[in-house]
């Protein structure tokens, strides 16, 4: 997947309609992003953020609406294939497979060659440098991390797989604030080469000082769009006090 400058967006989503059950949750939220902007998806606690992230992933089917990758349909393809086709996806909640060493966590994504045991792949390195946590306990179980680590753990894997489309739900949520500015930097690295994002992030500086556009939701709709340098930061807030 790669995205001509002219052409249509890496993601596009129009009016996309979904939730659980009979239940709909997310009502018509379109967006895009471009390679190289971060969208960051912002609201309060249960207003349908991990829905829609859900429905992106393809961990969700869209009631209504269509999701593009560079022009593609991909609306009602599998995660697996929308993964294939250059997305990569770390949820919100269980993040990693406790039962599996970090390593197997980390071997388990896309493209993802060996590390340790059967020869290292080294473009990790640079993860293990900034996390020394997850180099050193390659070998344990990732249940045996904390939440945050876990979430590291994810981040890491996702950002590893090296894809042109990287959906991160809330990334930084239980982890040190050393570690944030770490996740942080490792973004806007992986923007400054072209990778586009979608994360979804209750920490609204951390959102303003990463992201290109801003989405916020409420009550599953999208009750404001915006760039970051243009957004009106009292109604943004507005939007999120409980
Ligand atoms: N697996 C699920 N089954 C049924 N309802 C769910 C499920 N996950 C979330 N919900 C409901 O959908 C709504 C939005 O949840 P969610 O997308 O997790 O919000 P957010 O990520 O913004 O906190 C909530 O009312 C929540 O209870
Ligand atoms: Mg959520």
């Amino acid at each position: 997947m790669s995205a001509p400058p002219g052409g249509p967006p890496l993601l596009a989503f129009e009016g996309i309609t979904g939730g659980y059950g009979t239940t709909v949750v997310v009502r018509d939220v379109s967006g895009s992003v471009e390679p190289g902007e971060v969208l960051c998806v912002l609201g309060r606690n249960g207003v349908g953020k991990s829905t829609l992230m859900r429905l992106l992933s393809g961990h969700l089917s869209c009631r209504a609406g269509a999701i593009r990758l560079v022009g593609e349909d991909v609306t009602r393809l599998s995660a697996s294939r929308r993964s294939k086709r250059g997305l990569s996806y770390g949820p919100q909640e269980r993040v990693v497979f406790d039962n599996l060493s970090v390593a197997d966590n980390l071997r388990l994504r896309a493209g993802g060659r060996g590390v340790g045991g059967s020869g290292t792949d080294e473009r990790l390195d640079v993860y293990f440098e900034a996390f020394p946590v997850l180099g050193k306990r390659l070998r344990q179980h990732a249940g045996t991390l904390s939440g945050g680590e876990r979430k590291i753990l994810s981040f890491v894997r996702c950002l590893a797989e090296e894809q042109p489309l990287v959906l991160l739900d809330e990334p930084t949520e239980g982890v040190q604030f050393e570690n944030i500015e770490r996740m942080h930097a490792f973004i806007a690295t992986a923007r400054a080469a072209g990778t586009a994002f979608v994360i979804v992030e209750q920490h609204v500086a951390f959102a303003l000082s990463i992201a290109d556009r801003l989405l916020v939701m409420d009550q599953g709709h999208t009750v404001l769009q915006a760039t970051a340098a243009e957004v009106d930061r009292e109604r943004l807030l507005g939007y999120l006090q409980v």
